[in-house]
């Protein structure tokens, strides 16, 4: 495989964008081998600037449902920027995508919307210290909320440990000090917590109903229920930050198909149909609590953006037919089950959730982001590079989820397929 433009765009880009790129993943530097620069997708393929093409399982982290350049979506877009692309002004388009998201989740009355995840992680957090006049957030170790401040801490495990590290330089101690992180899936660490003092201090529980930043883990039976139950009874929000899950695990994302009421939502990718778009929704009660109605303040130039809205709203329209939700997890399951008959016997599982999934290498259960302390991350890394020379290309972390999209053929599934399970049995 010839990568040499590729190399030398990296390369160049080094010069003036810190480490080449502008969000860290991207760099491939834990990966050990050069990044890779895309010229154009259509469908579930990507195409290099070397001309390489692979097929795409990771679909720009999940935010294309329909894969890449969908016609519908791009039509839309189109027409949309013919009326001028920004404003900075309220438009019709925002209500129309407003009232369908109202429509399909019902937990969500009003919603506010935003650029990006990190912002409606932030925006939901600020909302509900500022609902409840508290503190303290709550959140779980492994699960990513975005870059924010509050929101960056790293394993901190138990009640014991409520003053975790921050995850990067430059986060503030005293910042991450009303942030406590427990591990995910131990009942009683938030038990414990919701009997401790803390407990009249704490603002909101935050967590990604079924993560997809530490892999595919989902939550035990009766986890999300324990958790709506000790915040309702504590007073404190329950937040889902669906920006992964949202829309993708069905039109109620993991709330419908757990069936609990969170507080409030945080949505992101699918919603923006490949463009900057996210947000936060909930009860109006609390929604109201943000300006222009209440005292906490949000705001964004692009905002609600009509190019980015009209790209949500013909995903949305697409998604909502009858049936889109069976046939990618048949998709799905034309991947996952085949590779899960290949693992049995291999020191590795594959979690999945609807259309999400991934393999781990050397666990056989995860359960939380403690278990993957044995995951066999070098396996990861021959695996990746095993199937990028083939021209497969998953999610370039060993801790994030793979996507299907309604673009993935049959004949795609089944090469992609086979060449992982080429590499299983041969080396795993
Ligand atoms: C669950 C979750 N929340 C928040 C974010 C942050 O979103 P963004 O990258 O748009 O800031 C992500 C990003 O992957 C995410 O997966």
């Amino acid at each position: 495989m010839n990568r040499l433009k590729s190399k030398e765009i990296y390369d160049k880009a080094c010069q003036v964008i810190p480490g080449g790129v502008n969000s860290p993943v991207r760099s491939f530097r834990h990966l050990k081998m050069p990044p890779m620069i895309v010229e154009s997708g259509k469908g579930a393929r990507i195409r290099d600037v070397d001309g390489n093409s692979y097929i795409d399982f990771c679909c720009s982290w999940g935010a294309l449902i329909l894969g890449h350049a969908h016609d519908g979506v791009i039509d839309g877009v189109y027409q949309q920027m013919q009326k001028g692309t920004s404003f900075g002004i309220a438009t019709e388009i925002e209500l129309k995508i407003a009232n369908k998201i109202v429509s399909l989740i019902p937990s969500i009355e009003k919603i506010r919307f935003v650029s990006s995840g990190t912002e409606a992680g932030m925006t939901a957090m600020r909302l509900a210290r500022g609902v409840t006049e508290r503190p303290k957030i709550v959140k779980f170790t492994g699960h990513y909320h975005g870059h924010s401040d509050s929101l960056l801490i790293q394993a901190g495990s138990g009640v014991a440990k409520l003053n975790p590290m921050a995850t990067s330089k430059g986060v503030n101690q005293n910042i991450i000090a009303d942030t406590i992180c427990l591990p995910f899936n131990d009942f009683e660490a938030v038990r414990a917590l919701f009997r401790s003092e803390e407990a009249s201090k704490i603002a909101a529980v935050i967590l990604e109903p079924v993560t997809g930043n530490m892999g595919v883990v989902l939550p035990e039976p009766g986890y999300l229920e324990m958790l709506r139950e000790e915040t309702a009874k504590n007073g404190s929000l329950l937040i889902f930050d669906e920006v992964i899950t949202g829309f993708r695990l069905g039109l109620q994302g993991a709330q419908g198909l757990y069936k609990i009421d969170p507080d409030l939502t945080c949505l992101g990718k699918v919603i923006g149909g490949g463009f900057p778009v996210a947000a936060v929704g909930g009860k109006a009660k609390f929604l109201d609590f943000l300006a222009p109605l209440g005292a906490v303040y949000q705001a964004g130039t692009l905002s609600g953006n009509p190019v980015a809205m009209r790209a949500g709203l013909e995903t949305l329209a697409i998604i909502e037919k009858k049936g889109f939700f069976e046939d990618l997890k048949r998709r799905t399951d034309a991947m996952t089950e085949p590779l899960k008959k290949s693992l049995a016997n291999k020191n590795a599982c594959l979690q999945q959730a609807g259309s999400m999934f991934n393999i781990f290498f050397g666990l056989k259960k995860v359960r939380s982001k403690e278990d993957l302390k044995q995951l066999d991350e070098e396996m990861f890394i021959r695996f990746f590079q095993f199937l990028f020379e083939k021209g497969v290309y998953i999610s370039p972390s060993s801790h994030e989820a793979w996507f299907m999209t309604s673009a993935h053929s049959d004949a795609e599934i089944e090469t992609a397929v086979n060449w992982m399970i080429q590499f299983i049995e041969k080396y795993v």
